[in-house]
C-alpha cells in the first residue's frame, strides 16, 4: 500500500467539510479584526476571538513589537532558549509574570500547545501516574498520549470519579519511585466551564499528589486581580504547576509554565520541545511583556469585560437558549439538534451579520455540536444588543434547535 492508497480509507472526522472552504474553515481574513470585521465585503460582529481583554492591537503593544521588529527583524534571537535564543526581555518578563502569579519563578514557552504537552512528558516518566479530566485540551491529552506509564481518565469535572480514579491508581503506585499527577484545564474553552478547584485540593489534601493546571482561558479574566482560576477559588498555593498561554488575554503568542524553584530550574533543561525548536521571538516577548503592562495598570478591562459578559449571557437565557453550564466569557449555543440544524443556526447568524464558531465532534462529544461564542473588553452595548435580536430572529425560525430540553417548560428569570 503507498501513502495515497492508504489515505483512501483514513480521512479525518473534520475532512468531510472539505468542500466548505472559505466559508466554514479557512475564512480569508482580510483586514483588522476585532469586535467588527469585514469579510467579503460585509461587515460583521466577531464573537471567535479569544482576545478577552482587547489588548491584541493595543497601540502601545504594536508600537514596542513593531520598533524591536524594525531593530532586529521578527524572528530574533532565533535560536533555542539554551544557546542564543534568550535576551533580558525574556527573563524580565518571566519575573513579572513570577512576581504577579506569587510564584518562585517562570519559563516561557514558544508556543501553548508544544510547550505543554512537553511538559506534561518532561514531569512524568515510566513509575508515574496521570490522572486527567476527559475534557482537557488536546495538547494536555497529547502529553498523556505519550505517557509511557500509567494513565487514567477522569469523567469531566466529576470530582467523586476522580477520587475513584486515584483510589485506583494507588493499587499500583509506589510512592517512593513516582508521583501522581493530576491534570485540568482552570476553565474549559468549548463550554466555559471552570474546574472545581476547591474541591479537587481537598482531595489534594488527602491522597498527596502533583496538580498540573493548564489557565488559558481564565488567567488575565478570574480572580480579584485576575490571576486565574486558582486566585478565584482560593488555592494558588495549591497548584504546583501552573501553564498558561498567551493567545487569549494577552493577545499575542506563546505561554508560559510557574511552579516552583527547583521544578523551573528543572524544565529549563528538560523540555523537549523547547530544547529542540526556537525560543518566542522578541517580538512578541515585548509586546506581551506591555500588555502585561497595560493589563495591571487598567484593571476597569475585566469590568468591562465582566459587564458584556453578564449583559450578553442574560439576553440569551432570557430568549430561552441553551448555554449549558457556561460560567464565564466563553458561551456555547448547544444546538437542540443534527449537526445540520447547527449549521443552519450558524449560517443563519452569518446572514444577519454575526460572526462565530460551529464546533462539532471531534472537538466536542459525538452526536452534539455548539456555537461557540466569546465576550471581550472591546464589544460594545450595540454589538451585544444586534446580536441578541439576531437570535431573537433565529429563535423563531428555529424554535427547536435553540431550545433549552431541560426548560422546554420552564420561565427562565434573569
Ligand atoms: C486550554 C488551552 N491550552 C493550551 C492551548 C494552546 O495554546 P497556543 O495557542 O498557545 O498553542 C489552548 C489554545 O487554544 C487552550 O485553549
Amino acid at each position: 500500500m503507498d501513502l495515497l492508497q492508504k489515505l483512501e480509507h483514513r480521512t479525518t472526522v473534520l475532512q468531510q467539510y472539505i468542500a466548505y472552504r472559505g466559508s466554514l474553515h479557512h475564512l480569508e481574513l482580510k483586514g483588522k479584526i476585532s469586535s467588527r470585521m469585514t469579510f467579503d465585503d460585509k461587515e460583521y460582529i466577531v464573537w471567535c476571538l479569544n482576545d478577552y481583554l482587547g489588548l491584541m492591537h493595543h497601540p502601545e503593544s504594536v508600537a514596542a513589537a513593531t520598533e524591536v521588529t524594525r531593530l532586529y527583524g521578527p524572528s530574533y534571537p532565533h535560536s533555542v532558549r539554551l544557546t542564543i535564543g534568550h535576551t533580558q526581555a525574556h527573563d524580565d518578563l518571566e519575573l513579572t509574570l513570577s512576581n504577579f502569579l506569587g510564584r518562585e519563578d517562570t519559563m516561557l514557552v514558544n508556543l501553548g500547545y508544544q510547550g505543554f504537552f512537553s511538559i506534561v512528558d518532561a514531569l512524568t516518566d515510566r513509575h508515574d501516574t496521570i490522572i486527567y479530566d476527559q475534557k482537557c485540551h488536546a495538547c494536555l491529552i497529547d502529553g498523556v498520549r505519550i505517557h509511557n506509564g500509567r494513565k487514567f481518565a477522569f469523567k469531566h469535572n466529576n470530582v467523586e470519579h476522580l477520587e475513584m480514579q486515584i483510589k485506583r491508581a494507588l493499587k499500583t503506585h509506589n510512592p517512593n519511585n513516582g508521583i501522581i499527577l493530576v491534570i485540568v484545564d482552570g476553565l474549559y474553552s468549548m463550554h466555559g466551564e471552570l474546574a472545581p478547584l476547591d474541591e479537587i485540593v481537598k482531595l489534594k489534601k488527602k491522597y498527596n499528589f502533583t496538580f498540573l493546571v493548564d489557565d488559558s482561558h481564565a488567567f488575565g479574566v478570574f480572580g480579584d486581580n485576575g490571576k486565574g482560576s486558582p486566585e478565584y477559588f482560593g488555592v494558588e498555593q495549591e497548584v504546583d504547576v501552573f501553564l498558561s498561554t498567551f493567545t487569549k488575554s494577552f493577545g499575542n503568542l506563546g505561554g508560559f509554565v510557574s511552579a516552583d524553584k527547583k521544578v523551573i530550574d528543572y524544565l529549563r533543561f528538560a523540555v523537549r520541545s523547547q530544547i529542540f525548536s526556537r525560543t518566542m521571538p522578541l517580538p512578541m516577548v515585548t509586546g506581551v511583556q506591555k500588555n502585561l503592562d497595560i493589563f495591571l495598570k487598567e484593571p476597569e478591562r475585566r469590568t468591562r469585560l465582566w459587564q458584556n459578559t453578564r449583559r450578553f449571557r442574560n439576553g440569551l437565557l432570557a430568549l430561552g437558549v441553551n448555554i449549558g453550564n457556561s460560567q464565564s466569557p466563553i458561551i456555547p449555543i448547544k444546538i437542540n439538534g443534527t449537526h445540520q440544524d447547527g449549521l443552519d443556526i450558524y449560517f443563519g447568524l452569518r446572514e444577519l451579520g454575526i460572526f462565530s464558531y460551529i464546533v462539532a465532534y471531534p472537538v466536542v462529544a459525538k452526536g452534539t455540536c455548539l456555537i461557540r461564542m466569546v465576550c471581550t473588553y472591546n464589544h460594545t452595548e450595540a454589538d451585544i444588543d444586534e446580536t441578541l435580536n439576531a437570535f431573537k430572529v433565529l429563535k423563531k425560525k428555529y424554535p427547536e434547535s435553540l431550545s433549552n430540553p431541560r426548560n422546554r417548560n420552564r420561565n427562565i428569570s434573569v
